[in-house]
């Protein structure tokens, strides 16, 4: 059998999703979502760095409202700075009109492929997105790991292999993982000044340069004047693994997407660092993944980082 872990999932217009939580997130957004030119909208497949750039982009929207030693993030988790739009809308009309009622620019998060956004939200008077991607080893890893730990506990915890043929196969939340990956990524070549286009591995190696054109997209360049007082810095310090997962909020609480899903803030943080999935994954399966990977992005223009 699939497992538990994707044993839910429906096929619908060409991806899988769970249809409680993300299918109706989809039908929902399709239906009554109201799209601003003015929202940004931050767009993500599981484990490829929401929790990390939810940080970094309510930081720098942000920088000048709050002093770094009493910002809202040190008390706060990520995933509470802003909602979830997928979990958050489909859960009931109150949710729809406070949306409706908050103030521009909305800051949102969704894992839903590009494709199966209403026009709405991706024509060329639709919201700005952030997408960020990341290597689908550690992608693959990071979800297995993660998602063992929500399993529930009657339940025996699923095999790297099953987890690996089942990734491979595009059975994965939101899955196949290079179809959402390459729909943001084509999304971006048609509408560039619409979609920032990331990767985690780049974030990783230069965060400072990242966060700069963050801020350029978001419409708050830096000013020289805040460069030369490291503001970039203090954002980057205070946004990185070593100080996020260390925080008393983000080791006890829990994050409280839906009705029916409810994720400790500490599953969010594992290790954050790149080529972690080398640890686990066998030299086949390196090389098998790496072939999928090759095919998929063929002609695509797309090199994932490493
Ligand atoms: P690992 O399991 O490889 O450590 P998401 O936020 O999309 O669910 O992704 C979770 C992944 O991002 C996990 O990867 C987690 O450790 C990592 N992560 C979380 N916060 C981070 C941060 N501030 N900097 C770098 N990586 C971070």
């Amino acid at each position: 059998g699939k497992g538990w872990m994707t044993e839910h999932l429906v096929h619908y217009q060409g991806f899988w999703l769970a249809p409680k939580a993300a299918l109706k997130g989809v039908i929902w957004i399709q239906d009554r979502f109201k799209a601003r030119p003015t929202d940004i909208v931050l767009a993500t497949f599981p484990k490829t760095g929401t929790t990390w750039l939810r940080a970094l982009i309510f930081a720098t929207i942000n920088r000048t409202r709050y002093d770094f030693s009493k910002h809202p993030l040190l008390t706060t988790g990520p995933h509470d700075c802003f909602p979830f739009l997928d979990a958050y809308i489909y859960e009931n009309d109150q949710s729809v009109s406070n949306l409706d009622a908050s103030p521009s620019p909305r800051l949102l998060s969704t894992h839903i492929p590009y494709t199966l956004l209403p026009d709405s939200m991706t024509n060329s008077s639709g919201c700005s997105f952030i997408y960020i991607c990341r290597n689908p080893k550690d992608v693959l890893v990071s979800k297995w790991l993660f998602m063992n730990k929500l399993r529930p506990k009657e339940l025996p915890p699923l095999s790297l292999q099953e987890a690996f043929e089942l990734f491979c196969q595009g059975i994965s939340h939101y899955g196949p993982y290079w179809d959402h990956v390459l729909g943001y990524w084509n999304g971006s070549l048609e509408t560039p000044t619409k979609i920032l286009f990331l990767k985690y591995e780049d974030l990783k190696k230069e965060p400072l340069a990242v966060v700069k054109r963050l801020a350029e997209f978001l419409g708050h360049p830096f000013s020289l004047e805040e460069e030369s007082m490291g503001v970039i810095q203090e954002i980057v310090r205070l946004c990185s693994f070593e100080n996020l997962s260390n925080l008393e909020v983000n080791r006890t609480s829990a994050q409280k997407f839906s009705r029916d899903i409810i994720v400790d803030n500490r599953h969010f943080f594992r290790k954050g660092q790149v080529g972690d999935s080398e640890n686990y994954l066998t030299a086949e399966m390196i090389e098998r993944l790496d072939e999928i990977t090759a095919d998929k992005l063929i002609g695509s223009g797309l090199i994932f980082g490493s």
